[in-house]
């Protein structure tokens, strides 16, 4: 069966191609167009997921079509040895205890370390917004790609000033990797990353010198000048994986959450009301419309799944999207419903050994964001005659735009029921 990506239903509405390919053969697919199998259940995706001896990361962010020689040369360039997401065993474990030893990575170590940089900034972002009172507003451009990155930024020690390069070097990333863009443009993409690189080196490398309290000296420290913890390269090749991971998944998030919760004013107009309510209904957006909804493997040896056998070194997009729709395990799986009991079983942070380490700060971001930006301006709305558009991308889901008229004042006869006594 065949996924465009790049193109039609795919780009508007992928639920229904998603539906298609869990229902036939097992769910396993060959894309022969893309070179890649497609594995779609909730129980294969979270397998393949678990089972990294079977499933190896070692081209999960190389690109996924053949990438001109021009573009190539400047890739070939990036000697950042992998780390993380990018890296198998006994890479991994080592440099993913770094990051556990490291990156706050639970609620309780989450809000205690990042806690106030999150309400700081989404604070910040909200006035600039309310200042705005009856503009039409582009939420991604404004809100959501802006949040995440400051609050990584923070984290990482890194001037804000540097937002508009990092998000066009981290943008560009995904559309060398995921996307499908022309020669002329991968050669600028590429000069891009290289340029990216480069820049998270030398950060690296004036840490050593003289850190202050942030995560890349915290990172040095851990690594107490033994190459067997964490080389230096490997410190700088952390950072350049987190000032991605760090921000565009996060940035997905709080535009899925915010796109489906103001196309329910009720809804939206109640969070002011009912703050309690976000924490299920940011759960339910990610199984809903995860930010990432196909994620690759590389296949170390055959391996059957539905009925299917897939052969050794064979690429893999796990298509998080439609497991996270499996009517095995989620009950009317097309229904938002952020009462579910079963929400919580969605595969969007990943599964197993590669969990997402950002799990817990992305949605204390995006409970924040919601929170406050709801009760700051419980009349904010989608601009009329707006269709959703995704970009072309393999992995990553994100919106084109978001435009929304910034009122601040709830419309006469629509204020939410008053909260019941407890
Ligand atoms: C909604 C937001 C997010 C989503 C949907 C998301 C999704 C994912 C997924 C699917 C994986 C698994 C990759 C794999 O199995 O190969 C992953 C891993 C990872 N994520 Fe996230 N992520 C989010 C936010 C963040 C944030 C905020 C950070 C850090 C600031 C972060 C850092 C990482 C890192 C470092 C890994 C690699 C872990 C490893 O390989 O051991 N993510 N994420």
């Amino acid at each position: 069966m065949r996924l465009n990506p790049f193109a039609g239903a795919y780009l508007t509405d992928p639920a229904g191609v998603w539906a298609r390919l869990l229902e036939r053969d097992g769910g396993v697919h060959h894309d022969d167009e893309l070179g890649l199998w497609l594995i779609t259940r909730h129980a294969d995706v979270r397998r393949a997921l678990a089972d990294a001896r079977t499933f190896g990361n070692a081209l999960t962010l190389a690109p996924v079509y053949e990438i001109c020689p021009e573009a190539l040369a400047l890739v070939a360039r990036i000697d950042a040895p992998p780390t993380t997401a990018a890296a198998d065993p006994p890479t991994h474990p080592r440099t993913r205890r770094a990051l556990r030893a490291t990156f706050a990575n639970t609620p309780e170590r989450v809000e205690q370390r990042y806690g106030g940089i999150v309400r700081r900034r989404v604070d910040e972002l909200v006035s600039r917004l309310a200042a705005r009172a009856g503009d039409r507003v582009d939420l991604i451009a404004g809100f959501t790609a802006e949040l995440p990155l400051l609050v990584v930024l923070d984290i990482l020690g890194v001037p804000a000033r540097d937002v508009p390069r990092i998000r066009s070097w981290a943008d560009g990333q995904i559309a060398l990797i995921w996307g499908c863009p022309e020669p002329a443009e991968q050669v600028r993409l590429a000069a891009g990353l290289l340029e990216f690189w480069h820049y998270c080196q030398d950060l690296v490398r004036r840490r050593r010198h003289g850190g202050g309290d942030d995560y890349v000296t915290e990172l040095l420290a851990y690594r107490g000048g033994d190459d067997e913890v964490l080389t230096v390269a490997e410190v700088a090749s952390i950072v350049f994986n987190l000032l991605v991971a760090g921000h565009e998944t996060t940035a997905g998030l709080l535009a899925h959450a915010l796109d489906r919760a103001l196309s329910e004013p009720d809804r939206w107009r109640g969070f002011a009301q009912r703050p309690e309510r976000v924490p299920a209904f940011v759960t339910e957006t990610l199984r809903f419309a995860p930010a990432i909804d196909g994620w690759l493997r590389v296949t170390t040896a055959p391996v059957t799944l539905g009925g299917v056998t897939i052969p050794a070194g064979a690429r893999c997009l796990l298509l998080i999207g439609a497991a996270n729709r499996d009517p095995a395990v989620f009950g009317h799986p097309d229904r938002f419903d952020p009462d579910r009991p079963d929400a919580h079983d969605h595969l969007s942070f990943g599964h197993g050994p590669h969990f997402c380490i950002g799990a817990a700060l992305a949605r204390l971001e995006a409970v924040t964001a919601l929170t406050r930006l709801a009760a700051a301006l419980p009349g904010l709305r989608p601009a009329p005659g707006q269709h959703r558009v995704f970009r072309p991308n393999l992995a990553f889901r994100a919106h084109r735009d978001l435009p929304v008229i910034v009122d601040p004042a709830v419309p006469a006869g629509h204020r939410p029921a008053a909260r019941p006594a407890a």
